[in-house]
């Protein structure tokens, strides 16, 4: 058996994935986000510890599976977010998440330090507030009793990586987040951190998702109950492992991911980047091979500020009858006209990255008549999240990416309603495959990989088939495209009242 863990945002899911692919048994633990000042994100890593060792060891217990049996350990992970650790290997501070938005000041710092389009060519991407290096500058600015002790830099998963094996390291695919790799060469880029005054010694060892980066210590072996000496993969993000973990490893196949955050995901053979780098350019957990990505931060998000506040009615009705509240949402909206009768939904409630890098953007329903009622607002909400994810493949088409199929994975991937949706607002045919494991399956893909030697693209060739594919409705194409190309004008009319 391959074990996959992701360390995602609310909890760690960890699953036990036999030779031929299939998911023998899920369990999860969940950890709190703090949010200390509005716009602030941090977590524990000590949670994320507790939690791992209690989901593995709920794992063994539940599947009675030998830990002998246990071939191999692979990591995903939430991306960006930074752990500060001292001499001592020891956490320093609440890590700072990647979905925190306090660092707007020094994102500009690094632009004025590295230069914004010499920070592109060197790195691939734009200086953004999720990202990792402005939070080691936020530390530096304001807490420089805690700078002064920082000695190692790791990304989440790594932390709980190095609980388990005593190494440190880090994979490309998730450090290409961090604003400091080389991204075209796969390795930390000495010119950055010399102009953000970061030492090189603080970056860990990079590795392929692949690639062996350590054992199992005695010790986490005792407190999960697995064997010591079982090998762990190095992993990837989660934006990485999703991917992986729907056969996102070719050309011309892009996902689009949607949990709190929504992303549209593409493989790329070489390193390419879009002209102004609006999209992302990674590293991808394929070794050798690239990516771009679009990220929205609220899209899931957006539906579930939606539910949280707005359906009483249905959240009461899916305790009673034990269904699924999404399902009822989504259902509700499918009674309102396409459009949503003229009301169109900005999806931008905690700032945006993709294509408008905002922390400031909000959201907001434009166009409300007296007509509209509980439908339209959930309709118009679903359709503005996946407006949002178009500006996304509007930049890939402009950049000379063709898209044959999009893969969906995420908790909105359930709904066929919101499959229905892309494929007529993208144009694309929407395809959803045996892994509904998301993350946490990609791990356990690369985990197989570094233990069986084998390439990662052949085990995704032998594990994953196709199960449903959505075609687009071309005549609904056309009538969605008159109001994305409104949806689209409507950040640049509202940008001043954000601010
Ligand atoms: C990707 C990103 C999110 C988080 C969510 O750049 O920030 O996907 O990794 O967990």
């Amino acid at each position: 058996y391959f074990l996959g863990v992701d360390l995602g945002t609310s909890a760690v899911k960890c699953i036990l994935v036999d030779e031929t692919g299939s998911v023998l048994d899920s369990q999860s633990a969940a950890y709190p986000l703090l949010q200390p000042h509005p716009g602030w994100a941090e977590q524990h890593p000590e949670d994320w510890w507790q939690a791992t060792i209690q989901a593995i060891r709920l794992l063994m217990e539940q599947t009675s599976v030998s830990s002998s049996d246990v071939a191999g350990i692979g990591f995903s992970g939430q991306m960006h977010g930074s752990v500060f650790l001292d001499s001592k290997q020891e956490v320093i501070r609440p890590a700072l998440l990647w979905c925190d938005q306090r660092t707007a000041e020094q994102c500009a710092a690094i632009e004025a330090a590295v230069g914004k389009d010499e920070l592109g060519r060197l790195t691939g991407n734009r200086s953004l507030t999720g990202f990792t290096a402005p939070k080691l500058l936020w530390l530096r600015q304001h807490e420089p009793q805690y700078y002064a002790r920082l000695r190692h830099l790791l990304l989440p998963k790594d932390y709980v990586r190095l609980r388990l094996t005593g190494e440190l390291g880090m994979d490309m695919a998730d450090a290409s987040g961090t604003l400091l790799l080389d991204v075209a060469r796969r390795r930390w880029s000495q010119t950055v951190a010399e102009r953000l005054s970061i030492p090189m010694e603080w970056l860990p060892p990079l590795f392929e998702s692949g690639q062996v980066a350590g054992r199992l210590q005695p010790e986490a072996a005792r407190l999960t109950g697995l064997a010591a000496g079982t090998p762990v993969v190095a992993g990837g993000g989660d934006q990485a492992c999703g991917a992986v973990g729907v056969g996102v490893v070719r050309q011309g196949i892009a996902s689009v991911a949607l949990g709190t955050s929504g992303v549209v995901f593409v493989h790329d053979d070489a390193y390419q980047v879009d002209e102004a780098y609006r999209l992302h350019s990674f590293c991808h957990g394929v070794p050798g091979k690239w990516h771009r990505m679009g990220v929205m931060l609220a899209a899931g998000g957006s539906l579930q500020w939606w539910k949280n506040h707005f359906a009483h009615e249905e959240l009461e009705r899916a305790q009673q009858e034990g269904l699924d509240v999404y399902e009822l949402l989504t259902s509700l909206a499918e009674t309102a006209p396409l459009g949503s009768e003229g009301l169109l939904f900005l999806p931008y409630l905690t700032g945006e990255r993709t294509p408008h890098p905002d922390p400031k953007a909000r959201g907001a329903f434009i166009g409300l008549n007296l007509r509209h009622g509980k439908a339209h607002l959930t309709r118009a909400v679903l359709e503005g999240i996946t407006f949002g994810l178009r500006d996304s493949l509007e930049l890939m088409k402009e950049s000379g990416i063709e898209i044959k199929e999009l893969r969906v994975n995420g908790g909105g991937a359930k709904s066929a309603f919101w499959r229905q949706l892309i494929a007529d607002i993208f144009g694309i045919p929407v395809v959803t495959v045996n892994s509904t494991e998301g993350p946490a399956y990609g791990a356990a893909i690369m985990a197989a990989s570094g233990v069986l030697g084998k390439d990662i693209i052949d085990i995704c060739d032998a594990w994953i088939k196709e199960v449903d594919r959505t075609q687009p409705r071309l005549e609904l194409y056309e009538n969605y495209e008159a109001y994305y190309q409104i949806f689209r004008s409507l950040y640049g009319t509202l940008q001043t009242s954000f601010h």
